[in-house]
């Protein structure tokens, strides 16, 4: 095979990964580390840059996570970040996450206590309420054990109208 085809079949395959349409920009919360978010996370609908959360729509959020000890209460911890200002996505932040989680083996659902070590699936959706400002924002995401985070992202984001 010659050098120019090579290169040509290259472009193509980074062309062809930058241009998948399920990417979620998905990045790190301040401070925290979890592998693999990118590959990991779903929020729909969402471009490659960032999600449009459309009133009068849900947003979905689904992502695969493992624990590394047994867990038996999760929260919901979810919030906008607006302007460096935390509000809180109403229905979803401060409830228990359980009733969300399934086995990514079965599909089954998972009610805690989740077992460590164990691929889970969690899968939410939340309104974009018509009174929610219309302005580029950070989603917070993370679900929480009590003392720790067990998984956490931010994702760039714009309310836009109905
Ligand atoms: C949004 O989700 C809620 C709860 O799952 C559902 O009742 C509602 O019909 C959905 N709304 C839209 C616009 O899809
Ligand atoms: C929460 O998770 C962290 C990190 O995995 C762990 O060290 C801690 O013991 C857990 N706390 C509870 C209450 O399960």
């Amino acid at each position: 095979m010659n050098k120019a085809y090579i290169t040509f079949a290259v472009v193509l395959a980074l062309y062809a990964i930058a241009v998948r349409s399920d990417i979620t920009p998905a990045e790190q919360c301040p401070g925290q580390h979890f592998d693999g978010l990118e590959e990991r996370i779903q929020v729909v609908p969402c471009s490659k840059s960032r999600c449009k959360l459309r009133k009068g729509t849900n947003t979905t959020v689904i992502f695969k996570f493992k624990t590394d000890s047994v867990v038996n209460k999760l929260t919901n911890d979810v919030y906008a970040i607006i302007s460096g200002v935390p509000l809180p996505f109403i229905g979803v932040s401060g409830v228990s996450a359980c009733p969300h989680v399934q086995r990514a083996d079965s599909g089954a659902p998972a009610p805690c206590p989740l077992e460590p070590h164990q691929e889970y699936i969690y899968t939410n959706q939340f309104p974009i309420l018509s009174f929610y400002p219309p302005v580029p924002l950070r989603v917070h995401w993370s679900l929480n054990n009590g003392t720790a985070d067990i998984v956490c992202f931010e994702v760039p984001a714009v309310i836009t109208k109905a």
